[in-house]
This record gives C-alpha cells, structure tokens and sequence, in this order.
C-alpha cells in the first residue's frame, strides 16, 4: 500500500494546500495529513479548529485521513509506518527551505520528500497573507474552501 504524509500549520488551511492533497489522493492508497502541534507559535486557529476545518475539507475522499504531531516530524511518519512526505512548492522562494527540510528529514531518517508544484493560479497564495488581508477587511474568498471562510469570519467576528 502507498502511503504519504501531507504536514503543515495550516493556519488556515488554502485552496493551495487542498489542491496538493487533491493531487496525492489520486496518487495514493492512503493520505495522511497532519497538523503541526506547535507551542512556540500562537495562530490565529487552535490546532483542534484547524483539525476539524481540514477534516470536513477532505470528507470527500475516503482514503485522507487527518492527524497531528508535535516533536520531529519523521518521528511521526515512522510512528504512521509512512516513508514519503509530500510538499507542495508554489514558487522558488520555497524550493531553498522546503530542500533543506527535506534533506534534514532524509539524513535523520531516510524518509523521502516528493514536490508537488502547485496549480499556478494558487502560486501567490499562503495562509499567513490570507490571514493579512482577511485581518485588514480584503477579500479571500477565492484562496480558501468556503468553511475556512466562514471561519474567519466567524473569528474577526463580522
Ligand atoms: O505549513 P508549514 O509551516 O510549511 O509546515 C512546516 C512543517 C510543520 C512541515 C515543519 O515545520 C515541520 O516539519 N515541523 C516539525 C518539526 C521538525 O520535524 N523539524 C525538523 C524539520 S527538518
């Protein structure tokens, strides 16, 4: 069986990580995406929100399932008995990060990273702008599934 682990702060989660774990669920036997546990950051979504969000966002596949880790990811992936994680790249401004990611992540434990370029019309997108703009009264309506929408709004409490 395949297996990948899609991981992320999703904070919130993006029509660009939703087309990346699209791409995997058709690649896949079974996709993993797990929610960073992360007490250094404080986001604007709890991580059990950002759960919940992701989790309806991908009832529509059987074979995604949504989890969460905190520690070393590849600690969890070994839990999982997961070997490859997927990342989605949106421009090169990513690719020099996300590569010493992944070979840090290979060198600790031999699991892989496969890239997955994003839908280009998602290039500009990331949550911590989504959040910006949503924050200063723009409108994100076309970078985030409907749900996340209503969440923000529900959280800037318009
Ligand atoms: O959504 P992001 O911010 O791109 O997600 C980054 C994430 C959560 C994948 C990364 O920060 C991570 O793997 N954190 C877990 C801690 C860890 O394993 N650090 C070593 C990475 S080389």
């Amino acid at each position: 069986m395949t297996a990948a682990l899609v991981p992320g702060s999703f904070d919130p989660p993006t029509k660009g990580h939703l087309d990346v774990i699209a791409r995997c669920a058709g690649i896949f036997d079974r996709v993993l995406v797990a929610v960073v546990r992360n007490p250094d950051k404080s986001p604007m979504f709890t991580h059990d929100e950002r759960v919940d969000l992701l989790r309806e966002m991908c009832s529509e596949w059987e074979n995604v399932e949504v989890g969460s880790f905190s520690g070393l990811l590849v600690n969890y992936a070994e839990d999982q008995g997961i070997d490859v994680i997927v990342k989605g790249l949106r421009a090169m401004t990513d690719f020099d990060y996300e590569l010493q990611m992944s070979q840090m992540n290979r060198q600790l434990s031999g699991i892989i990273t496969l890239f997955v370029a994003t839908k280009p019309e998602f290039g500009y997108l990331s949550s911590s702008l989504v959040k910006q703009v949503a924050r200063l009264g723009g409108e994100v309506g076309e970078m985030v599934p409907k749900l996340v929408l209503q969440a923000l709004e529900e959280k800037l409490e318009r």
